[in-house]
């Protein structure tokens, strides 16, 4: 035990996804599968799964698509074996209002030009008019997310490796500030996966249109393999398997073994794009067959994603109050007199 009195065996593993679309192949492979296997490891370690609700009101306000894809997203987690219980939680960021207060104190420990070098924003700094402040102050929240559960760990996509480094910066100026009190995460990147492409060559993203969702229906992810781009080289000719999204995409979903005959395919020659783009829609149409029918399941049952939502988030409140307690009494407030 530590001065917060935290269990130091096990791990607290915490990450987030957005509601800003379905769960693409990008999102399983760079982020979730890696953070349920990372779960599973141990079973003393504790979970922190939650939809990203808040950050995603940055891009989105549509009162029907939140609603439709922090089911989707939730319900992925559940096809995919994630199985919440008392350590394992799951839970929609704006059912636990205590981040936006811990946002708010860990505001006062960021630098300003620490959120003028954030990506999210740098990007869309040409056009101010499109940002709004939250999307601006977007880094501090997910700080908030991340260190109130004092989260040891986080896997995440390459692309929230410099929010992750913000967080710790944040965490550190506050426990300077303070004294030891937050938890300085590790983020756990999966180097092998990295970027996985979308069908346009960019990195796959909800906000690109340019996704393969592998828990749709088989004939809704044929129709996205079938778009992904591919350069003019003749049929006859070698191709370059790692320059092709097509066998970027399935070397991450085929076994090592159809991988390597594929790789040997494109750099014969005589093996096309439309040949390969099939074999990719068959691995993933086969690897996702069961997350798929539980998908669909739970997707038909919106009350059964609510109930587990709701059971899960009662603990997440009590452990989110007693840790921001502790902070308040440490910057030299009183704890909230409140039932909760
Ligand atoms: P999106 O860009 O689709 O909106 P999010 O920002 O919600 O995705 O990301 C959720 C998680 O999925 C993050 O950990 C992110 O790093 C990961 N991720 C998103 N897109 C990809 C991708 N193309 N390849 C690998 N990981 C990804
Ligand atoms: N910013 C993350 C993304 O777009 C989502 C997110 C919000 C998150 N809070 C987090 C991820 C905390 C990990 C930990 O992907």
């Amino acid at each position: 035990m530590n001065l917060l009195n935290l269990p130091m065996a096990t791990k607290r593993i915490l990450t987030g996804m957005q509601s800003t679309g379905i769960p693409h192949l990008g999102n399983i492979l760079g982020a979730i599968e890696p953070a349920i296997a990372l779960i599973k490891e141990d079973e003393k370690n504790a979970s922190y799964i939650f939809v990203a609700d808040l950050h995603a009101l940055t891009s989105q306000h549509h009162p029907d698509k939140q609603r439709k894809h922090t089911h989707a997203n939730v319900a992925t987690w559940l096809s995919l074996g994630y199985q919440p219980s008392e350590s394992r939680h799951l839970y929609r960021q704006s059912q636990v209002p205590q981040v936006c207060e811990l946002t708010w104190y860990l505001a006062t420990h960021t630098p300003f030009p620490t959120l003028t070098n954030a990506h999210a924003y740098k990007e869309r700094a040409e056009k101010p008019a499109t940002i709004n402040a939250a999307l601006f102050t977007y880094p501090i929240l997910m700080a908030a997310d991340i260190l109130l559960y004092h989260s040891t760990h986080v896997p995440v996509g390459k692309d929230q490796k410099q929010h992750l480094e913000i967080t710790r910066d944040i965490a550190q100026r506050f426990n300077n500030t303070y004294g030891t009190l937050l938890t300085l995460p590790e983020p756990i990147i999966q180097e092998r996966i990295a970027t996985i492409p979308g069908t346009d060559g960019r990195k796959m993203s909800k906000s690109y249109g340019n996704t393969i969702q592998p828990l749709a229906t088989a004939e809704a992810i044929t129709q996205a393999v079938m778009k992904i781009k591919t350069d003019s080289t003749p049929l006859s000719d070698p191709k370059d398997p790692d320059r092709c999204a097509v066998f970027q995409i399935y070397q991450h979903v085929a076994t090592p073994e159809q991988a390597m005959t594929m790789r040997n395919q494109y750099q014969a020659g005589g093996y096309g794009y439309g040949e390969a783009k099939k074999a990719l829609a068959h691995a993933i149409v086969e690897k996702y067959r069961m997350p798929r029918e539980r998908f669909a399941h739970y997707m038909a049952n919106p009350a059964l994603i609510e109930e587990t939502l709701t059971k899960s988030e009662e603990q997440v409140r009590k452990v989110a109050n007693k840790n921001l307690g502790a902070i308040r009494r440490a910057m030299g407030f009183s704890t909230l007199n409140t039932t909760d």
